[in-house]
């Protein structure tokens, strides 16, 4: 039952995928843009079901990225149902307050609630944690526009590989509009993952050292590791 239901489903968006593709028509020349190595940006998270959009998770976050070094930051903040952050095993008062993802060296994934001083190694390359690529928009293709906020944002669509339905979002001049998601976790209750962009925070260059050091009590392996649904 489990396995048909989920089956049903890719089927119904592999199919609504080629339908959008068939619709839009010709590629256009439209290059996607790149990351440049280092950037930080503000935004606005939300998780919403696909057929009947109650939102059930909504909370700020920011990214902190270098790719020099390289490391980056991932904050989910009050509110947040962060797959990494819940159900690692650490003993926290609120699963649900500000927590970070700390990558480091492409090697290690730290959980890391900052307010309670609790951290934990929670997965690597192995488990797929591992920080975003400056290409990982290579293989879009624009198959659609649309406007975030006031700002016309060129839609970059992700071949389905890791999520069934990866969509990105970006100015002309490459600064992230939104990232919308339907990853499958549970084959039922589809929901929509997005996360809403602050355009004006949007800056490219170095990230304060401070900003991206793991924290000396983030010594231990959590005692339930994350494990990917899929
Ligand atoms: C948090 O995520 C879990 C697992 O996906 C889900 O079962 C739960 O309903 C979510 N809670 C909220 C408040 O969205
Ligand atoms: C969990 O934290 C509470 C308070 O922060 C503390 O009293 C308790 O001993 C801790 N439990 C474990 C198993 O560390
Ligand atoms: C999206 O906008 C860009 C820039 O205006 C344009 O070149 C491209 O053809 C548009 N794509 C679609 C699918 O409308
Ligand atoms: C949306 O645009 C307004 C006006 O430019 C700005 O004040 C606000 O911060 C923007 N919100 C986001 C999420 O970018």
């Amino acid at each position: 039952m489990e396995f048909i239901s989920r089956a049903i489903i890719t089927v119904l968006l592999v199919a609504a995928w080629i339908v959008t593709i068939s619709i839009s028509g010709a590629q256009s020349a439209l290059k996607p843009p790149v990351w440049p190595s280092s950037f930080s940006v503000r935004f606005h998270e939300k998780d919403f079901s696909i057929f009947h959009k109650p939102v059930s998770t909504e909370n700020d976050g920011a990214w902190y990225y270098d790719y020099s070094i390289p490391a980056a930051r991932h904050d989910h903040l009050q509110g947040q149902n962060n797959s990494f952050c819940q159900g690692r095993g650490l003993n926290l008062t609120d699963p649900h307050a500000d927590c970070s993802l700390l990558y480091v060296d492409n090697r290690d994934m730290f959980v890391h609630y900052p307010g309670e001083r609790q951290c934990c190694r929670a997965c690597g390359p192995a488990e797929g944690c591992t920080m975003m690529s400056q290409t990982n928009l290579a293989q879009a293709t624009n198959e659609a526009n649309d406007t975030v906020n006031g700002t016309a944002c060129i839609g970059w669509f992700i071949p389905p590989e890791k999520y069934p339905v990866d969509h990105w979002y970006m100015t002309e001049s490459g600064v992230p509009c939104s990232w919308q998601t339907i990853p499958i976790v549970h084959p039922i209750i589809v929901s929509i993952h997005s996360l809403t962009f602050n355009q004006h925070s949007y800056h490219v260059g170095p990230i304060p050292r401070g900003l991206l050091k793991v924290p000396s009590y983030c010594l231990n392996i959590c005692p339930h590791p994350y494990v990917p649904p899929y």
